[in-house]
């Protein structure tokens, strides 16, 4: 176990980090993050982190705040494990959802009309390594479009001449 921190006093410390996590933003690692696998990079399990219930956005700040939900830096790592390093904190290891270049996607409008992230996503929390349980094609975007009464143009998803 690399990170031991199932002890009675290091559960007690754990949650005067919760407290403080509620309060401290954390830093956004730029969107050029590694496309490719990431050797020595720690695998990240939201399943093991989910009992501590730290919110979707402490980690994806963008995830309501802009186009991109972003990656964690090693801050937010550190909050809690303290010895981590750099090399060992480097997100994403490898990209689970991507949309082809030519298609337009805001996470910020999505949130603003309240789309659960679970909607597109999956089940997160539940999973030890992400997998894409949610098929994301273009049936998927315009079904909930025409649904949700969002336009469902061409041009709104792909930019006219493209
Ligand atoms: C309406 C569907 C939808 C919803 C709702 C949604 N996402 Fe996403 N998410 C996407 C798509 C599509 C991508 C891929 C974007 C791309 O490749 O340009 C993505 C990518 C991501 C990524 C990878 C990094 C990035 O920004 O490309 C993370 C992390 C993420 N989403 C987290 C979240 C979180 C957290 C929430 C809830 C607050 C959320 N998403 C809500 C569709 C969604
Ligand atoms: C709020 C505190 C907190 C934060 C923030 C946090 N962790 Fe953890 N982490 C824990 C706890 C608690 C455990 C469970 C330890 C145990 O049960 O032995 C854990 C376990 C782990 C493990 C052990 C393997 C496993 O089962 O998951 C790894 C690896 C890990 N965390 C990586 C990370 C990374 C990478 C980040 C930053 C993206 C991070 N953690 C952020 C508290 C935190
Ligand atoms: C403690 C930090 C932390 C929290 C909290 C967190 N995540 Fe993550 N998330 C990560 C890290 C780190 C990765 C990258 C894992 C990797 O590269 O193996 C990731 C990856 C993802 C991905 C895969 C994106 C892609 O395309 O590769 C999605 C989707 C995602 N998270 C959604 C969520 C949702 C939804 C929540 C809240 C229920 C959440 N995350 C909470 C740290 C976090
Ligand atoms: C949960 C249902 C839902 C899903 C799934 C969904 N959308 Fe949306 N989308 C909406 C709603 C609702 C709006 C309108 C938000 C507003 O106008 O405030 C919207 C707005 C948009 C807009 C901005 C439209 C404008 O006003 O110009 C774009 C672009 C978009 N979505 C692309 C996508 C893409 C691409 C996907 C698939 C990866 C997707 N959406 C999946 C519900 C959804
Ligand atoms: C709500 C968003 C949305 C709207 C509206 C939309 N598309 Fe798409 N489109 C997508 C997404 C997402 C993909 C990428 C699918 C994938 O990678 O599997 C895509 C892919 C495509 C492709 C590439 C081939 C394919 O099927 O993957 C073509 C061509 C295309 N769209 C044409 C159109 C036309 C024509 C319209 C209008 C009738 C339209 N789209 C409306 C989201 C949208």
């Amino acid at each position: 176990m690399p990170y031991p921190t199932n002890s009675r006093p290091a559960r007690m410390w754990m949650s005067g980090v919760l407290l403080l996590l509620a309060l401290l933003p954390f830093g956004l690692q730029p969107d050029a993050a590694a496309e490719d696998e990431v050797a020595g990079a720690v695998a990240f399990s939201h399943k093991t982190h989910a009992p501590l219930k730290i919110p979707c956005g402490r980690c994806h700040a963008g995830a309501t705040t802009g186009d991109r939900a972003g990656f964690p830096a090693l801050d937010a790592c550190r909050v809690c494990h303290t010895a981590m390093t750099t090399e060992q904190a480097r997100f994403p290891v490898s990209r689970v959802f991507r949309l082809p270049d030519f298609v337009y996607f805001s996470h910020q409008i999505h949130a603003g009309a309240k789309a659960d992230c679970g909607r597109c996503h999956g089940n997160v929390n539940a999973m030890a390594k992400v997998t894409p349980e949610v098929t994301m094609n273009m049936k998927f975007c315009v079904d909930c479009h025409t649904e949700t009464k969002a336009p469902a143009e061409c041009y709104v998803c792909h930019e006219l001449g493209q």
